[in-house]
């Protein structure tokens, strides 16, 4: 089996409830009465993707109001919970309603800026491939709100440094002419992510000759890449920091935090959810959850797999 990581710490004992004496827990329930048991000033990251109120499985639709209403309480916990010198990562999309677009990072955006939060990055999180829209240009990107609860925070940008397209370069004037210009670690990954594009998206899911399944790909229907969540771990946390995902689905950012030696907790409704992240973080441990390597270029179609030939009837005879 390919992309297995092989854990650089042991699993640690995964309990349901807050306790400082642990550092994996999972808790199965309503996020609001569970984050009122979590203390202040705890998570130095607080990375989620909140449901969008846009009729999944998971949630019931409501108008748009509503829903803003009822996050603003959770939200209210969630910036009690952070810690000053800490980070919020808010990974949304677009609501829909009546085929009026209502973009969802917009309405966040006032509800954090009034508690005090400071954004640094609206980030463009940009996939290949998606759904076909016929009244309006097809969308293919997500936005991830980055604040910081103060100025004082931590941004860890040689860790998350990616290849420099030019290595090479070198400065052409002044006194550092002919040295190199770039920074050997890398270059900064910019605000527009890339991250798995063309293997996430259900359509091509079932497509064969096309990398089908994403080796991380469960039963959730809108569950976060790993990779995604561990350039934020690896740049705005240190080792043992705890990392927050109140909305934690299957337990993408709980692994993405385990996996760099990070104390997690995270809390879901959904049993079945609960129960999948549950085995992935024991997969995790015991080396048999493959999961798509951090940095890892997205596939870019070679013009030669069946699905990139232009089919035969449209071809003009
Ligand atoms: C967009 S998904 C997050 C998926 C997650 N990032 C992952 O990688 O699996 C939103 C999640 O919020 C959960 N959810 C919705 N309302 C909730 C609530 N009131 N309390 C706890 N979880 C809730 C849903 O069950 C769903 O798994």
């Amino acid at each position: 089996m390919k992309n297995l990581t092989l854990p650089l710490f042991p699993m640690p004992q995964a309990v349901d409830f807050f306790s400082e004496e642990h550092r994996l827990i999972v808790h199965l329930g309503d996020t609001y009465d569970f984050l009122k048991a979590l203390p202040n000033n705890t998570a130095m990251l607080i990375i989620t993707s909140p449901p969008y109120n846009i009729g999944k499985e998971y949630e019931t639709k409501t108008n748009i109001q509503s829903y803003l209403n009822q996050q603003e309480a959770v939200i209210d916990e969630l910036v009690r919970v952070l810690r000053n010198d800490g980070s919020l990562c808010w990974q949304v999309g677009n609501f829909v309603e009546n085929s009026e677009v209502f973009p969802l990072d917009i309405f966040y955006y006032d509800i954090f800026k009034k508690r005090g939060l400071k954004l640094r990055n609206r980030l463009i999180w940009h996939f290949g491939h998606g759904l076909h829209a016929s009244k309006r240009f097809s969308g293919r990107y997500e936005t991830i709100l980055w604040f910081t609860k103060t100025e004082d925070y931590i941004f860890n940008l040689d860790s998350v440094r990616v290849p420099a397209k030019y290595p090479g370069k070198r400065h052409f004037k002044g006194p550092h002419r002919g040295t190199p210009s770039g920074n050997p670690l890398g270059k900064n990954p910019s605000d527009i992510w890339a991250v798995v594009a063309e293997e996430w998206e259900k359509e091509l899911w079932d497509i064969p000759n096309v990398k089908a399944n994403h080796p991380e790909k469960t039963v959730h229907p809108c569950q976060f890449p790993i990779e995604l969540v561990e350039r934020c771990v690896l740049a705005l946390t240190s080792e043992d920091d705890w990392i927050l995902d109140p909305y934690c689905g299957v337990g993408s950012a709980l692994i993405a935090g385990l996996k760099h030696n990070r104390r997690v907790v995270g809390c879901d409704k959904e049993p079945s959810y609960i129960q999948i992240a549950k085995e992935r973080i024991s997969n995790f441990y015991s080396g048999t959850l493959r999961i798509r390597p951090l940095g890892k270029p997205v596939y870019v179609a070679t013009g030669r797999e069946k699905v990139s030939k232009v089919p035969d009837e449209w071809k003009k005879r």
